[in-house]
C-alpha cells in the first residue's frame, strides 16, 4: 500500500478478515511533526518524558511514536461512536487494550477484496462524483466542528473514496478546540483552505471564505 511521510500502511489478514495496519515509521523522518500546534493541548504526565519530548531525543522519539499510535486509537474510537465514516479500529476501545498494540494501529480495511480504496488525490471523478464528495468532505469537517474538533491535516489526500463515499483517515493529531482554542482555530482555518484547494483538481470550486465562516460558527460555544 501507499508510504506515506510518516507511516506505511499494510494490508493485514486476521483469518478471512481484511485489516489495515499502520506502522509508524522511524521517528527521523517526522520531525516535522514537531510542530508545536500539533502538540498543543496534550498533556505529557511524566516530567522527563516531556522534557525527551521536547529536545527530541531517541528516548523522546519513541515515547512520540507511543503517543501518537495511542491517540489514533483514541480518536478514531472517539469518531466511530459519533458515526463519522472513519475505519473501525480493530483493537479496543479499552484503553489498557490499545496500549498493547505496540507501534501499530490495526484498522478495518477499506477496499474491496485486497484492493484498496483510492484517495480522493488519486482518483478521477465525473462531475457529479467529485460535486458528491466535496459535499460529504464539507459535511465531515463541519460535523467535526460541532463535536469541537479539528483533524489538523484534512485535504483530499486524507480522504478514501470507497463505493461512493467519503471516509477520512489519519487522525492521530486531532485536535479538540477546548483544550486549545487558538491553534485549534487556526488549525481549522488551514484545514478549510487545505480542502478547498486540494478539490481544485476535480474542479470543484469551494468557496473557501464562506466555509471558513461556517466551519468557526459550527465551533461548540462555551
Ligand atoms: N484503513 C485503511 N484502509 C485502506 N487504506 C488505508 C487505510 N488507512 C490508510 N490507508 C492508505 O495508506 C495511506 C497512508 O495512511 P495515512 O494517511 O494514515 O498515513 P500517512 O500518510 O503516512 O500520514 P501523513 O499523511 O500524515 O504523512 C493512505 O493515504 C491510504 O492510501
Ligand atoms: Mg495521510
Amino acid at each position: 500500500m501507499k508510504g506515506g511521510k510518516e507511516a506505511t500502511v499494510y494490508l493485514v489478514g486476521r483469518g478471512e478478515e481484511r485489516l489495515a495496519a499502520k506502522v509508524y515509521a522511524d521517528l527521523e523522518s517526522r520531525s516535522f511533526r514537531n510542530d508545536a500546534g500539533y502538540w498543543a493541548g496534550v498533556y505529557v504526565p511524566d516530567r522527563r518524558v516531556a522534557k525527551a519530548l521536547k529536545q527530541r531525543s531517541r528516548v523522546g522519539q519513541a515515547a512520540q511514536q507511543a503517543i501518537w499510535v495511542m491517540r489514533e486509537y483514541a480518536n478514531l474510537w472517539r469518531l466511530v461512536e459519533a458515526g463519522l465514516p472513519v475505519p473501525r479500529p480493530a483493537i479496543g476501545p479499552a484503553v489498557s487494550e490499545c496500549a498493547e498494540a505496540g507501534s501499530v494501529v490495526l484498522m478495518e480495511f477499506v477496499g474491496h477484496g485486497d484492493t484498496p480504496a483510492p484517495r480522493l488525490s488519486d482518483v478521477r471523478l465525473s462531475a457529479a462524483e467529485a460535486e458528491a464528495a466535496y459535499r460529504q468532505s464539507v459535511d465531515l469537517l463541519l460535523r467535526l466542528a460541532r463535536l469541537g474538533l479539528v483533524h489538523g491535516d484534512f485535504s483530499t489526500y486524507n480522504l478514501l473514496w470507497h463505493d461512493g463515499r467519503v471516509v477520512l483517515i489519519d487522525v492521530p493529531q486531532l485536535l479538540e478546540v477546548a483544550s486549545a482554542a487558538r491553534q485549534a482555530r487556526e488549525l481549522l482555518e488551514r484545514d478549510v483552505v487545505s480542502l478547498v484547494t486540494s478539490f481544485r483538481r476535480h474542479r470543484v470550486e469551494g468557496d473557501a471564505e464562506a466555509l471558513r465562516r461556517e466551519a468557526l460558527r459550527s465551533l461548540p460555544r462555551d
